[in-house]
Formats: structure tokens, C-alpha cells, sequence
């Protein structure tokens, strides 16, 4: 078993003063291919990561806290949907990884690199306690000579501000002179074919020449294109100016919708003309609401660090308004269209297709399904749910109550007074389950180009 499961000390703890490097010395060792990386945090954006680098021929250690990840490793399973079992396999095959819960295996590593979550807090401030928890937990193991590099998405001034000084007094080393610090922002998109992690440029800041010259090489060792940008917090803005462009236009779109829906113009239909024109225009598309781990959470990263500036962020606090709203658009279509066939919302059962935040993944973080079973029930609606991606609900933040419900077969949508399509998963028949439900509230388009269905469809 190529895997080592280390939850003890593999050796007594490292002097660091033996093992001194140069910047040269990790440069020659990224160069080489013989340099050790590190990944602290084996979700959707560190398994990749660690994938990655093994495949370009690193030796790789993953890390993280929960000790179900590294079994399931261990074992050659994958706990990622759209990463399959034989690339874990795979990577168990080379002899060149192994995987833990201790955080003393930073001292194996040559670089670090730290994608763990950044959440919201319950008051939607920025959550840095991952950051500071995994920065406390490494830093005695730190030695000289090492990148440490942060992939975690947050606001500008995180890696100077929070990680540095953590390091800093944890290991009793320099930053930047006796260790390297970098950040590099995380663009993996789950599931996406074309853009693969090797495929999508990554952005390198750091506050030194040393770190930036460390950290791009050891990026351009593995994916096409690195950026490197002039500090650690302009690459930390540029992550969060990227996903504060999708939440402003995803908010646009979304109050288009509302507006010309009372209008009886179709949104979609104007999107797909519009985006015919060959430059100046791109296409974001509406939804029943905000999903996913970053677009309705990274934004307000940048509105928290404005205030220290007495600045306010009025685009990000409207695109949040209106973006959280739309489940209660959703919910107000489906009554309208409940009541169009004489039926009230409460008491009625619904089925909601599609519980994951977006198509053919099985992430449910932030899925605004979750944000709709809530409402529907409250209303004294019946709300089930249909996903062949997740079997059954895992814990969630928000939403504890729905733990443990299971996907109904969507064989059985005939039995709902009205199916909401909530996430327009690929493996559905929509054909079929034109004919099969009595009322279809759409929220994707999904029953587009769909023909000659029985069912009542109403556009949200
Ligand atoms: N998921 C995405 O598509 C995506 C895309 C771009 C950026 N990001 C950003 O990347 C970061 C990670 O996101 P993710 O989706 O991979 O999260 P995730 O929840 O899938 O994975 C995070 C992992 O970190 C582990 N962890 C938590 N605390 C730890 C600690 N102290 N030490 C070791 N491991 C620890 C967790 O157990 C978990 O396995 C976040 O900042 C996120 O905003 C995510």
C-alpha cells in the first residue's frame, strides 16, 4: 500500500537549523522535479492540486483534519463526484504520495500549499478561523527554506496580515527571508471539462522578488500559463474581482428577468440573441438564486475589508440583495402558477429537481434548492427533492433540519402537485418529465426546445 495513513510523528521533530535552502537550492528541487509539495486541505480545490502536481512527477503530501478523506484515499476511493476512483488509484500507484492528518508532515515538504475553506461567519463576516487554525497547527513544523503558498479565496491583505504573523510566531522564522510566502488564488471549476487545472492560468503575488520567482516556477512546473502580479494582495483582490463580476451580472440578469417577465418577454430568448453580438456583450444567465461556495460568499470578503477603509461596496450589497431574493421569486411563481389550476401552496407537494448548487456536480454548498425547501415548507407546502448526484443531504451549516433526506426517483414527479427545476442537471429526461408532471415551474430553461409536453410550464 503506496499510501501511509500518519497520525503519529513519522520522525522526531526536525532541526531546522539543518536543513537550511537557499532559494536556489528549491529552485533547482521545483526544476528537478525532486521538490516535496505539500496540500493542506483535500477538497474540491486541494485534491486537484495534489493530482496535479503528482502527475508532473512530484513526491506529494496531502493534509487534512478529517481523518475520512484520508481513509477513503488510502483505500483508492474518491469522495469527489466528477474525480474518479482510478486517478486515485493512480496516484496511490506512484510511490510518491501519502497522506495525514498531522500537520507536522509540513516538515517533509518542500512547498505548502493551503487551500483550506474561507467561509462566512453567521454575521457574514469573513471566517478566517481555517486559516489561523491550519497557520497555528504548521507553523512549529515550518523550516527554512520552504514556499508556503495560500490558495484559500479572501480579502486583500489576508496573507501579509493574518498568515504571516501566525507563521511567523509559530515557527520563529522570517517570513520572506528564512521561509517564502505566496498567494495564489484557486480558479478550479468543478466538473468543467475544458478548463482543467492544468488549463486554467493561475496568478501568483507575493512581497518579495525571492517568493515570487519560487512560487511562479513552481506553478509553471504544472500548468500552462502562471501570471505573476506585483504582491501577495493584488492576487488576493484579483480572485475576488473575478467572482464580484459573476455576482453583479448574475444579479442584472436575475432583475431582468423579474422585469421582463411582467412584460411577457422571455429572458433567455433575449440572452441568446444579445450574445450574438461579436464583442461587448457576454452572457450570464438568471437563476432561482445564488449556489455554490464562492459567488454568494467571496464578494463580501471585499465589502468587510472596505469598511476599514470607510468605503462602501454598493454594487456587492445590491447584487447580494437581489441574488438572495430570487427564492422568493421562485416561490411566489409557483403559488401564482399553483393558484392558475386552483390549488394554494399550502398543502401542496412539490418536487424540486436538482439539489446541487450547479449542473452535473454534487455539491450542495449554498445551493439555493436548500434556501427553497425552507421557504416552500414553511408556507406548509411538502417539498421533496430529486438529484442523482447526492443520495441524500450532508450536513449543512444553514440548514441542519434537512440532514438525512433522500432523493425521490424522478420516476415518481407524476405524484407532485408541481416539480421546480431548480439546478438543470444533464442526466434528466426533461421530455419525459414534460410528460410525467402535472405543473413545471422552470428555473433554468431546462424544458427549452423541449417538445409538445403535457405538463403546465411556468418560466421563473
Ligand atoms: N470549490 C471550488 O470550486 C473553489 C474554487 C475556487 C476557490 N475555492 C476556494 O478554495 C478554498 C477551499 O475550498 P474547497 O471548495 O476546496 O473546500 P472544501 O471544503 O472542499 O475542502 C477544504 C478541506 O480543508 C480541510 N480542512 C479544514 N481545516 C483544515 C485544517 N486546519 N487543516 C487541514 N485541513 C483542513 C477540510 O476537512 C476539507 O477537506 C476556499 O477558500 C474556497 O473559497 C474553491
Amino acid at each position: 500500500m503506496s499510501v501511509i495513513c500518519k497520525t503519529a510523528l513519522r520522525h522526531p521533530p526536525i532541526n531546522r537549523i539543518f536543513f537550511p535552502m537557499s532559494k536556489e537550492a528549491l529552485l533547482q528541487k521545483i526544476s528537478d522535479r525532486k521538490a516535496t509539495v505539500g496540500v493542506i486541505g483535500l477538497g474540491y480545490v486541494g485534491l486537484p492540486l495534489v493530482l496535479l502536481f503528482s502527475k508532473r512527477g512530484f513526491s506529494v503530501v496531502g493534509i487534512d483534519v478529517d481523518a475520512r478523506k484520508i481513509e477513503q484515499l488510502r483505500l483508492g476511493n474518491s469522495y469527489i463526484e466528477h474525480i474518479s476512483p482510478s486517478e486515485i488509484t493512480t496516484l496511490n500507484e506512484t510511490g510518491n504520495f501519502s497522506a495525514g492528518t498531522n500537520p507536522n508532515l509540513v516538515g517533509d515538504c518542500d512547498a505548502v500549499l493551503l487551500c483550506v475553506p474561507t467561509p462566512l461567519t453567521r454575521n457574514r463576516e469573513p471566517d478566517m478561523t481555517y486559516i489561523e487554525r491550519t497557520a497555528q497547527a504548521i507553523g512549529p513544523f515550518i523550516r527554512r527554506g520552504q514556499l508556503i503558498s495560500l490558495e484559500s479565496t479572501t480579502y486583500p491583505g489576508t496573507t501579509a496580515e493574518v498568515l504571516v504573523p501566525i507563521l511567523e510566531r509559530e515557527s520563529g522564522l522570517v517570513a520572506n527571508r528564512e521561509f517564502f510566502v505566496a498567494y495564489s488564488p484557486e480558479r478550479e471549476d468543478p466538473n468543467n471539462q475544458n478548463y482543467t487545472t492544468e488549463l486554467i492560468p493561475k496568478v501568483v503575488g507575493a512581497d518579495t522578488a525571492d517568493a515570487l520567482e519560487l512560487a511562479t516556477e513552481l506553478y509553471a512546473s504544472v500548468v500552462r500559463r502562471v501570471v505573476p502580479v506585483s504582491s501577495a494582495a493584488t492576487a488576493e483582490a484579483t480572485k475576488l474581482v473575478e467572482n464580484i463580476f459573476r455576482c453583479v451580472n448574475i444579479a442584472m440578469v436575475n432583475e431582468l428577468k423579474m422585469v421582463f417577465q411582467r412584460m411577457g418577454i422571455d429572458i433567455w430568448e433575449v440572452i441568446e440573441a444579445a450574445k450574438t453580438k461579436p464583442f461587448g456583450f457576454m452572457p450570464f444567465y438568471p437563476g432561482p438564486g445564488l449556489g455554490g461556495h464562492c459567488i454568494p460568499i467571496d464578494p463580501f470578503y471585499l465589502t468587510w475589508k472596505a469598511r476599514e477603509f470607510d468605503m462602501p461596496t454598493k454594487f456587492i450589497e445590491l447584487a447580494g440583495e437581489i441574488n438572495s431574493a430570487m427564492p422568493y421569486y421562485v416561490v411566489n411563481r409557483t403559488m401564482e402558477a399553483l393558484n392558475d389550476q386552483g390549488k394554494a401552496l399550502k398543502g401542496s407537494r412539490l418536487l424540486l429537481v436538482g439539489l446541487a448548487y450547479k449542473k452535473d456536480v454534487d455539491d450542495l454548498r449554498e445551493s439555493p434548492t436548500l434556501k427553497l425547501i425552507e421557504l416552500f415548507e414553511s408556507r406548509g407546502a411538502v417539498a421533496d427533492y430529486h438529484d442523482s448526484h447526492i443520495a441524500e443531504m450532508k450536513e449543512t451549516r444553514e440548514h441542519p433540519n434537512l440532514l438525512g433526506r433522500k432523493s425521490v426517483p424522478i420516476e415518481k414527479a407524476g405524484e407532485y402537485d408541481a416539480v421546480i427545476i431548480s439546478t438543470n442537471h444533464s442526466d434528466i429526461d426533461y421530455a419525459a418529465l414534460g410528460n410525467r408532471a402535472r405543473l413545471i415551474v422552470d428555473t433554468r430553461n431546462a424544458m427549452s426546445g423541449v417538445q409538445d409536453i403535457t405538463s403546465f410550464l411556468c418560466k421563473a
